[in-house]
Protein backbone atom coordinates (compact mmCIF):
# COMPACT_ATOMS: atom_id res chain seq x y z
CA UNK A 1 0.00 0.00 0.00
CA UNK A 2 1.50 3.60 -0.55
CA UNK A 3 0.53 6.54 0.59
CA UNK A 4 0.01 9.86 -1.47
CA UNK A 5 3.73 11.36 -2.18
CA UNK A 6 3.93 14.32 0.95
CA UNK A 7 5.59 16.87 -1.26
CA UNK A 8 2.50 16.92 -3.61
CA UNK A 9 -0.38 16.15 -1.54
CA UNK A 10 0.36 16.92 2.41
CA UNK A 11 -1.06 20.34 2.37
CA UNK A 12 -4.08 19.88 -0.03
CA UNK A 13 -5.50 17.90 2.57
CA UNK A 14 -7.19 20.47 4.07
CA UNK A 15 -9.18 20.68 0.65
CA UNK A 16 -9.20 16.54 0.35
CA UNK A 17 -10.28 15.17 3.76
CA UNK A 18 -8.55 12.21 3.52
CA UNK A 19 -4.91 11.37 4.10
CA UNK A 20 -5.87 7.71 3.98
CA UNK A 21 -3.03 5.08 2.59
CA UNK A 22 -4.36 3.83 -1.00
CA UNK A 23 -2.58 1.24 -3.53
CA UNK A 24 -3.53 3.09 -6.87
CA UNK A 25 -4.06 5.79 -8.54
CA UNK A 26 -7.49 3.97 -9.45
CA UNK A 27 -8.54 3.98 -6.39
CA UNK A 28 -8.14 8.07 -6.17
CA UNK A 29 -10.64 8.40 -7.73
CA UNK A 30 -13.16 7.67 -5.58
CA UNK A 31 -12.20 10.03 -2.72
CA UNK A 32 -14.78 12.23 -1.30
CA UNK A 33 -14.70 15.57 -2.52
CA UNK A 34 -16.18 18.56 -0.55
CA UNK A 35 -19.46 19.57 -2.34
CA UNK A 36 -18.89 22.57 -3.89
CA UNK A 37 -16.41 20.97 -5.98
CA UNK A 38 -18.26 18.79 -7.15
CA UNK A 39 -21.32 20.46 -8.90
CA UNK A 40 -20.42 24.25 -9.48
CA UNK A 41 -18.67 25.31 -12.63
CA UNK A 42 -15.82 26.71 -10.82
CA UNK A 43 -12.57 25.82 -12.67
CA UNK A 44 -8.72 26.01 -11.73
CA UNK A 45 -5.57 26.64 -14.10
CA UNK A 46 -1.77 26.75 -13.63
CA UNK A 47 -0.17 28.96 -16.03
CA UNK A 48 3.76 28.22 -16.71
CA UNK A 49 5.70 31.09 -17.55
CA UNK A 50 2.80 33.40 -18.18
CA UNK A 51 4.41 36.54 -16.87
CA UNK A 52 4.71 37.59 -20.46
CA UNK A 53 4.08 36.23 -23.68
CA UNK A 54 1.71 33.91 -24.36
CA UNK A 55 1.08 32.68 -21.12
CA UNK A 56 0.01 35.98 -20.20
CA UNK A 57 -2.00 36.00 -22.98
CA UNK A 58 -3.56 32.33 -22.52
CA UNK A 59 -3.98 33.24 -18.50
CA UNK A 60 -6.17 36.40 -19.32
CA UNK A 61 -7.82 34.02 -21.78
CA UNK A 62 -8.97 31.41 -19.50
CA UNK A 63 -9.90 34.05 -16.53
CA UNK A 64 -11.99 35.87 -18.76
CA UNK A 65 -13.44 32.19 -19.46
CA UNK A 66 -13.92 32.03 -16.16
CA UNK A 67 -11.05 30.58 -14.48
CA UNK A 68 -9.18 31.44 -11.63
CA UNK A 69 -5.81 31.41 -12.56
CA UNK A 70 -2.55 30.78 -11.00
CA UNK A 71 0.56 32.80 -11.99
CA UNK A 72 4.14 30.77 -12.41
CA UNK A 73 7.11 32.00 -13.72
CA UNK A 74 11.04 32.38 -12.87
CA UNK A 75 11.96 34.40 -9.86
CA UNK A 76 13.43 36.69 -12.24
CA UNK A 77 9.52 37.42 -13.46
CA UNK A 78 7.84 38.39 -10.08
CA UNK A 79 7.21 41.80 -11.37
CA UNK A 80 5.60 40.95 -14.59
CA UNK A 81 3.64 37.47 -12.77
CA UNK A 82 2.07 40.12 -10.10
CA UNK A 83 1.05 42.49 -12.63
CA UNK A 84 -0.78 39.73 -14.99
CA UNK A 85 -2.64 38.45 -11.28
CA UNK A 86 -3.52 42.10 -10.73
CA UNK A 87 -4.94 42.10 -14.31
CA UNK A 88 -6.96 38.90 -13.60
CA UNK A 89 -8.19 40.46 -10.27
CA UNK A 90 -9.65 43.02 -12.37
CA UNK A 91 -11.64 40.97 -14.56
CA UNK A 92 -13.08 39.84 -11.23
CA UNK A 93 -11.33 36.26 -11.21
CA UNK A 94 -8.93 35.30 -8.29
CA UNK A 95 -5.25 34.60 -9.13
CA UNK A 96 -2.17 33.89 -7.09
CA UNK A 97 1.74 34.10 -8.56
CA UNK A 98 3.96 30.96 -7.67
CA UNK A 99 7.52 31.64 -8.66
CA UNK A 100 9.23 28.67 -9.84
CA UNK A 101 11.44 26.96 -12.32
CA UNK A 102 9.37 24.17 -14.17
CA UNK A 103 12.80 22.52 -14.90
CA UNK A 104 13.05 20.99 -10.79
CA UNK A 105 10.60 18.75 -10.01
CA UNK A 106 10.28 20.02 -6.38
CA UNK A 107 9.61 23.21 -7.73
CA UNK A 108 6.60 22.25 -9.57
CA UNK A 109 5.30 20.44 -7.02
CA UNK A 110 5.49 23.40 -4.84
CA UNK A 111 3.24 25.47 -7.67
CA UNK A 112 0.99 22.58 -7.51
CA UNK A 113 0.37 22.82 -3.95
CA UNK A 114 0.65 26.81 -3.68
CA UNK A 115 -2.40 26.78 -6.64
CA UNK A 116 -4.79 24.27 -4.42
CA UNK A 117 -4.36 26.23 -1.42
CA UNK A 118 -5.25 29.45 -2.77
CA UNK A 119 -7.60 28.69 -5.80
CA UNK A 120 -8.87 25.13 -4.74
CA UNK A 121 -8.63 21.83 -6.90
CA UNK A 122 -6.80 22.11 -9.95
CA UNK A 123 -8.65 21.33 -13.34
CA UNK A 124 -6.29 22.28 -15.89
CA UNK A 125 -2.23 22.56 -16.38
CA UNK A 126 -0.56 24.60 -19.10
CA UNK A 127 2.85 23.84 -19.07
CA UNK A 128 3.64 26.72 -21.53
CA UNK A 129 7.20 27.86 -20.22
CA UNK A 130 10.01 27.39 -22.42
CA UNK A 131 13.10 28.75 -24.09
CA UNK A 132 14.50 28.75 -27.35
CA UNK A 133 18.17 28.78 -29.07
CA UNK A 134 19.80 29.67 -31.96
CA UNK A 135 22.94 27.55 -32.75
CA UNK A 136 24.23 25.14 -35.52
CA UNK A 137 24.48 21.74 -34.70
CA UNK A 138 27.80 21.64 -34.85
CA UNK A 139 28.40 24.45 -32.33
CA UNK A 140 26.29 23.21 -29.74
CA UNK A 141 27.77 22.25 -26.39
CA UNK A 142 26.35 19.68 -24.53
CA UNK A 143 25.29 22.36 -21.92
CA UNK A 144 23.13 23.98 -24.81
CA UNK A 145 21.34 20.98 -25.47
CA UNK A 146 20.83 19.79 -21.68
CA UNK A 147 19.42 23.13 -20.51
CA UNK A 148 16.69 22.81 -24.01
CA UNK A 149 15.68 19.59 -22.79
CA UNK A 150 15.66 20.53 -19.02
CA UNK A 151 13.18 23.06 -19.58
CA UNK A 152 11.18 22.60 -22.68
CA UNK A 153 10.80 18.74 -21.96
CA UNK A 154 11.79 17.55 -18.40
CA UNK A 155 9.79 20.84 -17.89
CA UNK A 156 6.62 19.61 -19.56
CA UNK A 157 7.52 16.38 -17.54
CA UNK A 158 7.85 17.80 -14.09
CA UNK A 159 4.07 19.78 -15.10
CA UNK A 160 2.09 17.12 -16.86
CA UNK A 161 2.95 14.22 -13.78
CA UNK A 162 2.33 16.53 -10.83
CA UNK A 163 -1.11 17.86 -12.12
CA UNK A 164 -1.83 14.44 -13.17
CA UNK A 165 -1.61 12.80 -9.78
CA UNK A 166 -3.38 16.08 -8.01
CA UNK A 167 -5.99 15.78 -10.35
CA UNK A 168 -6.49 11.57 -9.64
CA UNK A 169 -6.01 12.30 -6.19
CA UNK A 170 -8.61 14.91 -5.92
CA UNK A 171 -10.96 12.60 -7.27
CA UNK A 172 -13.29 15.34 -9.46
CA UNK A 173 -12.43 13.90 -13.36
CA UNK A 174 -14.00 12.06 -15.44
CA UNK A 175 -14.52 11.53 -19.14
CA UNK A 176 -17.73 13.15 -19.08
CA UNK A 177 -15.86 16.53 -17.36
CA UNK A 178 -12.19 15.14 -17.60
CA UNK A 179 -9.37 17.34 -16.46
CA UNK A 180 -6.80 19.16 -18.93
CA UNK A 181 -3.20 19.26 -19.71
CA UNK A 182 -2.25 21.24 -22.05
CA UNK A 183 1.86 21.96 -23.18
CA UNK A 184 3.30 24.54 -25.69
CA UNK A 185 4.89 22.43 -28.30
CA UNK A 186 5.69 24.24 -32.06
CA UNK A 187 4.88 24.13 -35.84
CA UNK A 188 8.95 22.94 -35.38
CA UNK A 189 7.43 20.00 -33.71
CA UNK A 190 6.68 19.15 -37.42
CA UNK A 191 9.22 20.39 -39.45
CA UNK A 192 12.21 21.96 -37.93
CA UNK A 193 13.63 25.47 -38.08
CA UNK A 194 17.83 25.15 -39.44
CA UNK A 195 19.94 26.56 -36.37
CA UNK A 196 16.69 26.08 -33.96
CA UNK A 197 17.69 22.27 -34.46
CA UNK A 198 17.72 21.25 -30.46
CA UNK A 199 14.75 23.73 -30.13
CA UNK A 200 12.63 21.81 -32.56
CA UNK A 201 13.94 18.55 -31.20
CA UNK A 202 12.39 19.81 -27.61
CA UNK A 203 9.18 20.20 -29.22
CA UNK A 204 9.32 17.03 -31.33
CA UNK A 205 9.56 15.35 -27.56
CA UNK A 206 6.36 17.48 -26.17
CA UNK A 207 4.41 16.45 -29.64
CA UNK A 208 5.54 12.92 -28.20
CA UNK A 209 4.85 13.04 -24.52
CA UNK A 210 1.45 14.41 -25.67
CA UNK A 211 -0.01 11.74 -27.27
CA UNK A 212 2.06 9.04 -24.66
CA UNK A 213 0.12 11.29 -21.67
CA UNK A 214 -3.28 10.63 -23.60
CA UNK A 215 -2.68 7.45 -24.05
CA UNK A 216 -1.89 6.50 -20.18
CA UNK A 217 -4.20 9.42 -18.42
CA UNK A 218 -7.61 8.17 -20.22
CA UNK A 219 -8.28 6.09 -17.93
CA UNK A 220 -7.99 8.65 -14.92
CA UNK A 221 -10.39 11.22 -17.12
CA UNK A 222 -8.11 13.80 -17.93
CA UNK A 223 -7.00 14.65 -21.45
CA UNK A 224 -3.83 15.60 -23.09
CA UNK A 225 -3.09 17.93 -25.97
CA UNK A 226 -0.97 20.49 -26.95
CA UNK A 227 -0.91 23.49 -28.85
CA UNK A 228 1.58 24.36 -31.68
CA UNK A 229 2.31 27.68 -32.47
CA UNK A 230 4.04 29.38 -35.40
CA UNK A 231 5.60 32.28 -35.45
CA UNK A 232 4.50 34.88 -32.52
CA UNK A 233 6.01 38.17 -31.72
CA UNK A 234 6.85 37.82 -28.43
CA UNK A 235 10.38 38.38 -26.27
CA UNK A 236 11.00 35.00 -27.87
CA UNK A 237 11.19 35.60 -31.69
CA UNK A 238 12.32 39.13 -30.76
CA UNK A 239 16.01 36.86 -29.89
CA UNK A 240 15.14 34.46 -32.57
CA UNK A 241 14.87 37.13 -34.90
CA UNK A 242 18.18 38.77 -33.67
CA UNK A 243 20.59 36.18 -34.02
CA UNK A 244 19.11 34.80 -37.14
CA UNK A 245 19.35 38.12 -38.96
CA UNK A 246 23.25 37.66 -37.51
CA UNK A 247 23.79 35.04 -39.97
CA UNK A 248 22.68 36.71 -42.74
CA UNK A 249 23.32 40.45 -42.25
CA UNK A 250 19.82 41.23 -41.94
CA UNK A 251 18.63 43.85 -39.59
CA UNK A 252 16.47 43.84 -36.43
CA UNK A 253 13.23 43.01 -37.46
CA UNK A 254 13.76 42.07 -41.19
CA UNK A 255 13.67 38.22 -40.63
CA UNK A 256 10.55 38.23 -39.07
CA UNK A 257 9.22 40.20 -41.75
CA UNK A 258 10.42 38.15 -44.41
CA UNK A 259 9.44 34.67 -42.72
CA UNK A 260 5.85 36.13 -41.81
CA UNK A 261 5.27 37.45 -45.59
CA UNK A 262 7.19 34.17 -47.39
CA UNK A 263 5.58 31.47 -44.84
CA UNK A 264 2.58 32.39 -43.36
CA UNK A 265 -0.38 31.97 -45.62
CA UNK A 266 -2.73 34.43 -43.71
CA UNK A 267 0.49 37.29 -44.26
CA UNK A 268 0.89 38.11 -40.80
CA UNK A 269 2.49 37.86 -37.81
CA UNK A 270 0.89 36.07 -35.24
CA UNK A 271 -0.13 37.53 -31.80
CA UNK A 272 0.11 36.15 -28.32
CA UNK A 273 -3.41 36.03 -28.51
CA UNK A 274 -4.18 34.13 -31.27
CA UNK A 275 -2.49 31.22 -29.62
CA UNK A 276 -4.65 31.99 -26.50
CA UNK A 277 -8.15 31.57 -28.72
CA UNK A 278 -6.75 27.98 -29.33
CA UNK A 279 -5.70 27.33 -25.29
CA UNK A 280 -9.28 28.68 -24.55
CA UNK A 281 -10.55 25.81 -26.95
CA UNK A 282 -8.67 23.30 -25.40
CA UNK A 283 -9.35 23.98 -21.82
CA UNK A 284 -12.90 24.52 -21.99
CA UNK A 285 -16.33 21.73 -22.66
CA UNK A 286 -16.38 22.01 -26.33
CA UNK A 287 -12.80 19.77 -26.81
CA UNK A 288 -13.77 17.54 -23.90
CA UNK A 289 -13.44 14.75 -26.95
CA UNK A 290 -10.33 15.89 -27.87
CA UNK A 291 -7.00 14.10 -26.62
CA UNK A 292 -3.28 13.11 -27.69
CA UNK A 293 -3.39 16.04 -30.77
CA UNK A 294 -0.71 18.72 -31.09
CA UNK A 295 -2.34 21.28 -33.26
CA UNK A 296 -0.79 24.49 -35.09
CA UNK A 297 -1.82 28.00 -34.66
CA UNK A 298 0.11 28.88 -37.29
CA UNK A 299 -1.51 31.26 -39.88
CA UNK A 300 -1.21 28.52 -42.51
CA UNK A 301 2.37 27.37 -42.26
CA UNK A 302 2.47 24.04 -41.82
CA UNK A 303 -0.80 22.56 -43.05
CA UNK A 304 -2.00 18.87 -41.91
N1 LIG B 1 6.93 32.93 -29.80
C1 LIG B 1 6.76 32.00 -30.72
O1 LIG B 1 6.78 32.29 -31.94
C2 LIG B 1 6.53 30.57 -30.34
C3 LIG B 1 6.32 29.65 -31.39
C4 LIG B 1 6.12 28.32 -31.07
C5 LIG B 1 6.10 27.90 -29.75
N2 LIG B 1 6.31 28.81 -28.76
C6 LIG B 1 6.32 28.30 -27.40
O2 LIG B 1 5.35 28.99 -26.62
C7 LIG B 1 5.81 29.09 -25.25
C8 LIG B 1 5.80 30.57 -24.83
O3 LIG B 1 6.64 31.29 -25.71
P1 LIG B 1 6.74 32.89 -25.69
O4 LIG B 1 6.97 33.30 -27.09
O5 LIG B 1 5.64 33.49 -24.91
O6 LIG B 1 8.14 33.04 -24.92
P2 LIG B 1 8.65 34.19 -23.93
O7 LIG B 1 10.13 34.03 -23.85
O8 LIG B 1 8.11 35.51 -24.34
O9 LIG B 1 7.98 33.79 -22.55
C9 LIG B 1 8.31 32.57 -21.92
C10 LIG B 1 8.11 32.73 -20.43
O10 LIG B 1 8.51 31.50 -19.84
C11 LIG B 1 9.31 31.80 -18.70
N3 LIG B 1 10.23 30.70 -18.40
C12 LIG B 1 11.37 30.37 -19.07
N4 LIG B 1 11.99 29.36 -18.46
C13 LIG B 1 11.24 29.04 -17.39
C14 LIG B 1 11.36 28.05 -16.38
N5 LIG B 1 12.42 27.22 -16.34
N6 LIG B 1 10.40 27.98 -15.43
C15 LIG B 1 9.35 28.83 -15.45
N7 LIG B 1 9.18 29.79 -16.38
C16 LIG B 1 10.11 29.87 -17.35
C17 LIG B 1 10.06 33.07 -19.08
O11 LIG B 1 10.57 33.73 -17.93
C18 LIG B 1 8.97 33.84 -19.82
O12 LIG B 1 8.22 34.66 -18.97
C19 LIG B 1 7.22 28.47 -25.23
O13 LIG B 1 7.14 27.13 -24.82
C20 LIG B 1 7.63 28.52 -26.70
O14 LIG B 1 8.59 27.54 -27.02
C21 LIG B 1 6.52 30.13 -29.03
Amino acid sequence: MASIPRTVFSRTSRVLPRTTAISSFQQHRTYAFPAQYQTGDKQTAIVTGSARGIGKSIALRLAQDGYDVCINDIPANKQGAEEVAHEISQIGRKSTVALGDVSVLSEVESVVRSSVDALGPLNTMVANAGIAQVKSLLELTPEDFERMFRINVFGVQNCHSTAAKQMIAQGNCSVEKPGKLIAAASIVAFRPFPLLSHYSASKYAVRGLTSAYAMELAQHGITVNAYAPGIVGTAMWDLIDEELGKTKGAAKGETIKQFSRDLIALGRTSEPRDVAGLVGYLAGRGSDYLTGQTICVDGGIVMS
